[in-house]
């Protein structure tokens, strides 16, 4: 695995390689990476030749008192699973290169970046979609990997590569849990025994929804009932939505299309997110 600091060493890597042909995959991370990172990695090496992983901790998509300054970080361990997983390149810019001085260009998402996390964190979409936008132009990848687990973010990525005809394919992959059902976040290592076993709540709730709904159940307001029952556990509630699985626009009465059912809550002081897809059956539709 070669490890590569400038944008300039990383194109330099890059050319000869696109013009041999080789099918360029890319996993976009900002590290202290797990399994769910791992399957990304795993994904893109199984279906191209060479897989560029990113480590770089993005300061644009982080709010004021958000946790930019104390985002964990563990480099030896990070190098590591990239190699297990199949990684050829990992790509470890520093902030000064993504963004040099006099830097004011950005991608500004529409209203799918508004709702959900959106509404919370504002810029948050902003600056995942600025700071992805240069490394699709700086990797050129045929294939990018994104986790389900960041619903909202691989939709406004999706929309962003339609709307500017990047020539990339955005693969979203399924969620990685613990044997437990919490979703695999870097943010879990901020829980303490007692946070994570109440935040195992999350994705009890979700997992109840989908189950009254695979029984039948098409009402949002119920389905959003029974979600929210085992959610009790979190200290609050931020959002507990069902929207559209393509727009993201909030769903109201029956469920008739493919929803995404989507949380975000505290556990003391950490925010976690997770979600789930609720589609009706093919003849249903
Ligand atoms: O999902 C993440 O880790 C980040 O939002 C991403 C896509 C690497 C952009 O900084």
């Amino acid at each position: 695995m070669r490890v590569v600091r400038t944008i300039a060493d990383l194109r330099a890597l890059l050319r000869p390689l696109r013009e041999q042909g080789h099918r360029i995959g890319f996993v976009p991370t900002m590290g202290f990476l797990h399994e769910g990172h791992g399957a990304l990695i795993r994904q893109s090496a199984a279906r191209c030749d060479v897989t560029v992983v990113s480590i770089f901790v993005n300061p644009t998509q982080f709010g004021p008192g958000e946790d930019l300054a104390t985002y964990p970080r563990d480099l030896e361990r990070d190098q590591n699973l990239c190699l297990d997983a199949g990684a050829t390149v990992l790509f470890l810019p520093e902030v000064g290169e993504i963004y040099p001085t006099a830097f004011q260009t950005h991608i500004e998402p529409g209203r799918m970046a508004e709702t959900l996390c959106g509404a919370y964190r504002p810029g948050h979409f902003r600056g995942v979609a600025t700071v992805v936008a240069k490394f699709f132009s700086i990797v050129q990848p045929d294939l990018a990997f994104f986790g389900q687990k960041d619903f909202q973010q691989t939709a406004v990525i999706r929309r962003m590569a339609r709307d500017l005809n990047l020539p990339v394919d955005v693969v979203v992959v399924p969620t990685i849990r613990d044997t437990d059902g919490l979703a695999l976040s870097s943010r879990n290592t901020y829980l303490d025994p007692e946070t994570r076993s109440r935040a195992l709540g999350l994705s009890k709730g979700l997992q109840a929804a989908k189950a009254a709904f695979d029984a039948g159940e098409r009402s949002t307001v119920a389905l959003l009932d029974i979600a929210r029952a085992p959610m009790a556990s979190a200290d609050s509630i931020q959002y507990l939505d069902l929207v559209d699985a393509q727009t993201l626009e909030p769903l109201e009465g029956q469920v008739n299309r493919t929803v995404a059912l989507c949380v975000a809550a505290f556990l003391g002081t950490t925010r976690l997110i997770d979600n789930i897809m609720l589609t009706p059956p093919a003849g249903a539709l």
